[in-house]
C-alpha cells in the first residue's frame, strides 16, 4: 500500500504531536508510531516543564542555568530561542487542557537540580502522562490528523541513496513495518518530521521505555544527516533500585522538595563532599557521578534517597504516583529512605538541526530527543526537554508551512523489496546481540570512561556489525530486528563520538583527559 499525505510525522510523543497539531491547521498529516501511541518517553515524564513564569525569575537566569548545566557546549541562540518561547508553550498546553497544579490562582512551581529558581510547572509527579493525554485528545479530534500506531519505521525514503550530507538525498517519506500484518509499506509525502525520541535502551539500565532504541537517529544517519554530541548521554542519579521493577524513576523533584542522599553504610549525607554549595540540587552529571562513586567506593548495591523528614501529608500530596508505586513494593517513603541507583536517562546528542528544525536533508525536519539542537550542550538541565519538544515541534511545523509552495510533490516510489529474504529461524541471534550491546555499553561507555574501555567497546561493536548486517540482509524485518540494527548503529555513534573528545566536559567524564578544554567544541560526525 502506498499512502499519500501532505506531511508524515514519525513519533507520537510531545515533539511529534506538537508538530502534527500545528501542521494540521492547513495540511493533512499522518502520524506513525511504533507500538502504542503512548509508548514514548513523554508519557513517562514525571518532574515537569521548565519555564520562566514567576515575577522574581528571569529569562537571563534560566539561560544561565541551562548554560552552566550544559558546561558551555550549548548554542546560545538556541538556548535563548527555547527559553523565550517557553511561556507561550505552557499557555498552549493550558489551552489544550493540561491540568497543571495550582497554588491558589497561580501555577505551582517546583524546583529541580541546577535551577536557581522554582520554575517547573507540573501535574503532580506524572506530568508527562497528562501532557500525552491532552495532545492525543487534540490529535484524535482533528480531522486533518491520521494516527497509525503499530508502524515501526525502517528507513527514510531518499531521492538518491545519499552517502554524504551534501543535501543530495531529498527525503520523500519512510518505509514502515506494519507490526500487525508483517508487511512493509512506503509512506510518501512532501515533508517528513522525525520525532522518534532517544536511544536510552542502548544501555543495560535506563529509565527510558522499551522503544527508546534511537531509530530516528540511526535512520537519519543512514540517509546522510550529520549527528552531533552523541557521547553526551545523561544518567539520572535516582532510579529506583528494585530487582522486579528495573526502570522506575524517582523524580528529581523529590530532592527539589528537600530529599537527602545518604550513604546506607555510613549514614553520611555525602553530597557535601562533591558539591557543598548546591548539595543534592547540583546538576545531574555531578549528582549521578557522586552516587556512582559512593556505590563503587563502598561496594554498595544502592544509595538512599530520604525525604521521610518532611511531613507525611506533604510527601503524599507532592508525589502521589511515586508513593503508590513504592507502597506496592513495600516501601513507605514517608517513613523510610528509598534505595536508588543512577541509570541512563536522556540522549543529549542526536540529529543536528537548526532553529527551523531543518536537518541536512531537504524534505526532512526533526524535533525532540532525537535531535541535537544546541539547547542541552554537554548536559541537559532538568525539565528542559519537554520544553524543547514543544518549541521545536512548532518550529518544524511553521518552517514546513512557510516552505510549502517551494516543495515538489513526491515522485513515484519503489515498493519495499522482499524477494531475497526469508523468515528468520534464529531469533536467538537478536536477543544475544541486543543483550551484549546493552551490557557492554553500560560497563565500557558509562558514567566514568577510559580510552581503553572505549576502544574495547569500539572493537566489540565492529565485530557485531557484520553479524547484524548479514542477519538484516537475509531475513524478513521484525520490530526487534529493526531496533537491534538501530541500537548497534547508535552504540557505534556514541563510542566514536566519545573517542573523539579528548577532554572531560559535562556528561563525558574520561579519566585519561580529566581537564576541560578552554574552548567548547561540538563532536560532529559526518556520514
Ligand atoms: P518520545 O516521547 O520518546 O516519543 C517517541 C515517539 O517515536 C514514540 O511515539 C515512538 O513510538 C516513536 N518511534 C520511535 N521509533 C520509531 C520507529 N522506528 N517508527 C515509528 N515510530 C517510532 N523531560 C522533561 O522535560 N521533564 C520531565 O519531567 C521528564 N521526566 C522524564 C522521566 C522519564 C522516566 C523519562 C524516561 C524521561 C523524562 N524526561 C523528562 C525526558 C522527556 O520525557 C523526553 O525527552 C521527551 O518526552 C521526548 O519526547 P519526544 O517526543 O522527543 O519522544
Ligand atoms: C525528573 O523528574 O527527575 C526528570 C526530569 C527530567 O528528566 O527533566
Amino acid at each position: 500500500m502506498t499512502a499519500s499525505y501532505d506531511v508524515i510525522v514519525i513519533g507520537s510523543g510531545a515533539a511529534g504531536l506538537t508538530a502534527a497539531l500545528a501542521l494540521a491547521e492547513t495540511r493533512r498529516v499522518l502520524v506513525l508510531a511504533k507500538g502504542s501511541l503512548t509508548g514514548g518517553s513523554t508519557a513517562w515524564a514525571q518532574g515537569g516543564i521548565a519555564a520562566v513564569l514567576d515575577a522574581g525569575d528571569t529569562f537571563e537566569d534560566h539561560i544561565r542555568d541551562t548554560m552552566i548545566a550544559g558546561a558551555g557546549l550549548n548554542r546560545l541562540e538556541t538556548v535563548e530561542f527555547v527559553i523565550e518561547n517557553a511561556p507561550a508553550s505552557i499557555a498552549r498546553l493550558i489551552d489544550l487542557g493540561v491540568p497543571f497544579n495550582m497554588d491558589r490562582d497561580t501555577l505551582h512551581l517546583t524546583r529541580e537540580g541546577g535551577h536557581s529558581h522554582r520554575r517547573i510547572v507540573h501535574v503532580d509527579d506524572a506530568t508527562g502522562w497528562a501532557v500525552q493525554e491532552a495532545l492525543l485528545r487534540a490529535a484524535e479530534a482533528n480531522p486533518n490528523v491520521t494516527m497509525l500506531p503499530g508502524r515501526a519505521c525502517i528507513d527514510l525514503i531518499t531521492g538518491r541513496n545519499a552517502a554524504k550530507y551534501s543535501g543530495s538525498g531529498r527525503v520523500w517519506g519512510v518505509y514502515a513495518l506494519d507490526e500487525a500484518t508483517g508487511k512493509v509499506e512506503a509512506h510518501v509525502a512532501r515533508a517528513t518530521v522525525l520525532a522518534t525520541g532517544g536511544a536510552g535502551r542502548v544501555y543495560q539500565f535506563s529509565t527510558a521505555p522499551r522503544g527508546a532504541t534511537g531509530d530516528g537517529i540511526a535512520m537519519a544517519w543512514r540517509a546522510g544527516c550529520r549527528v552531533s554530541n552523541m557521547e553526551m548521554m545523561q544518567f539520572h542519579p535516582t532510579c529506583l533500585y528494585n530487582l522486579e521493577t528495573k526502570n522506575f524513576l524517582i523524580t528529581e523533584a523529590v530532592r527539589g522538595e528537600g530529599g537527602h542522599l545518604i550513604n546506607p553504610s555510613t549514614g553520611e549525607r555525602y553530597m557535601a563532599k562533591y558539591d557543598p554549595e548546591r548539595m543534592e540540587l547540583a546538576p545531574r552529571d555531578i549528582v549521578a557521578r557522586a552516587n556512582d562513586d559512593q556505590i563503587k567506593r563502598f561496594g554498595l548495591d544502592y544509595v538512599h534517597l530520604d525525604i521521610s523528614h518532611q511531613p507525611a501529608e506533604f510527601v503524599k500530596a507532592h508525589f502521589p504516583n511515586i508513593d503508590e508505586k513504592l507502597t506496592s513494593l513495600g516501601i513507605d517513603m514517608t517513613k523510610e529512605p528509598i534505595p536508588v541507583v543512577p541509570a541512563q536517562h536522556y540522549t543529549c546528542g542526536g540529529v543536528l538541526i537548526g532553529l527551523d528544525a531543518r536537518t541536512d536533508l531537504p524534505g526532512l525536519w526533526a524535533a525532540g530527543e532525537c535531535t541535537e539542537s544546541g539547547l542541552h550542550g554537554a548536559n541537559r538541565l532538568a525539565s528542559n526537554s519537554l520544553l524543547e519538544c514543544f518549541v521545536f515541534g512548532e518550529a518544524a511545523a511553521s518552517d514546513i508551512l512557510a516552505a510549502w509552495d517551494e516543495m515538489d510533490d513526491p515522485p513515484a516510489i519503489r515498493e519495499w523489496d522482499e524477494s531475497r529474504v526469508t523468515d528468520s529461524d534464529e531469533e536467538v541471534v537478536i536477543k544475544q546481540n541486543w543483550t551484549e550491546i546493552r551490557r557492554m555499553m553500560w560497563n565500557y561507555v558509562g558514567i566514568v570512561r577510559t580510552t581503553k574501555r572505549l576502544e574495547r567497546a569500539a572493537h566489540r561493536i565492529d565485530l557485531l556489525a557484520q553479524e547484524i548486517e548479514d542477519y538484516y540482509g537475509s531475513f524478513r524485518v521484525t520490530t526487534d530486528l529493526i531496533e537491534l540494527r538501530n541500537l548497534h548503529q547508535c552504540a557505534d555513534l556514541i563510542v566514536k563520538s566519545a573517542l573523539k573528545r579528548h577532554e572531560s566536559r559535562g556528561l563525558h567524564y574520561i579519566l585519561d583527559y580529566p581537564e576541560t578544554d578552554p574552548v567548547a567544541r561540538d563532536t560532529v560526525l559526518i556520514p
